[in-house]
């Protein structure tokens, strides 16, 4: 696998990020982001073009945003209200915003973007040190599906509408906890390559990830809804607080 770039996942997919995400239940996020965050003030790691920010600065909140590519920061600089949120353009392990955040976010498995256990620690670190006391980190991430994988390989349909057919193959290397995916972007335009690289981790590591950064979960659900986390969930919502 490739040297990791902050960069590269945004670069290659910012003009057409917004099509990838538009069946996310996006307002669910919103509204429960908007109760954690109690008022104070919102860092999103992974800011992205601004799906969640910029409904969550619409609502007042106040808003910041760190993102390794300066081509998803330009998508969200273009839209209505992007202008006005502060973003940082660097790595969210280490980059650093000015001020003290209630809430710090990190949406959709970003946090399996990183490609290792030493940067997702300075991961949780990092957010730690932009929380108040009492702050909440909030994490949405997928649980590893290894019984998915036949041959320690996958291809799958995403979605299919009449314009665009959108799947997704991947590849499993256990004994790195990596899942090499490309996603594969068909419309009549063209075949598009979406790569992004993973560093899964169980729900379990990541609750001792937060613990060493001083922080304890408080939350764990399996959507943005609220859903009870049980056996049978494929994603969780953990929040955790300084
Ligand atoms: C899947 S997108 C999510 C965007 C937005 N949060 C959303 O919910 O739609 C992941 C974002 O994280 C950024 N990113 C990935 N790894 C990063 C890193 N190590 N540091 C900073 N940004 C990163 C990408 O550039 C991309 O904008």
């Amino acid at each position: 696998m490739r040297e990791f770039d902050a960069s590269a996942y945004g670069r290659n997919i910012a003009d057409v990020y917004d099509a990838t995400v538009e069946d996310l239940p996006t307002g669910p996020a919103v509204e429960r982001l908007y109760e954690l965050a109690e008022g104070g003030a919102v860092l999103e790691f992974g800011i992205g073009t601004g799906r969640l920010a910029l409904p969550l600065a619409a609502r007042g909140l106040t808003v910041a945003g760190i993102d390794g590519s300066a081509e998803m920061v330009e998508v969200l600089r273009g839209k209505p209200g992007g202008d006005l949120i502060p973003v940082e353009v660097g790595d969210f392990t280490a980059t650093r915003v000015e001020g003290e955040f209630a809430l710090v976010v990190l949406a959709i498995n970003t946090i399996f973007a990183l490609p290792s256990q030493d940067a997702q620690v300075a991961c949780f670190r990092n957010a730690a040190a932009h929380l108040r006391p009492g702050g909440r980190f909030v994490v949405e991430a997928w649980i590893p599906d290894l019984g998915a994988f036949r041959d320690r390989s996958s291809l799958r349909l995403l979605s299919l509408t009449e314009d665009v057919a959108l799947a997704e193959a991947a590849r499993l290397f256990p004994a790195d906890q990596m899942m090499q995916t490309t996603k594969i972007r068909m419309t009549s335009g063209g075949v598009r390559l979406l790569p992004a690289n993973h560093r899964y981790a169980w729900p379990g590591e990541l609750d001792l990830m937060a613990r060493l950064a001083g922080m304890e979960r408080e939350h764990r659900w399996s959507d943005w809804s609220a859903a009870a986390f049980t056996d049978d969930s494929r994603a969780h919502v953990s929040v955790y607080r300084r």
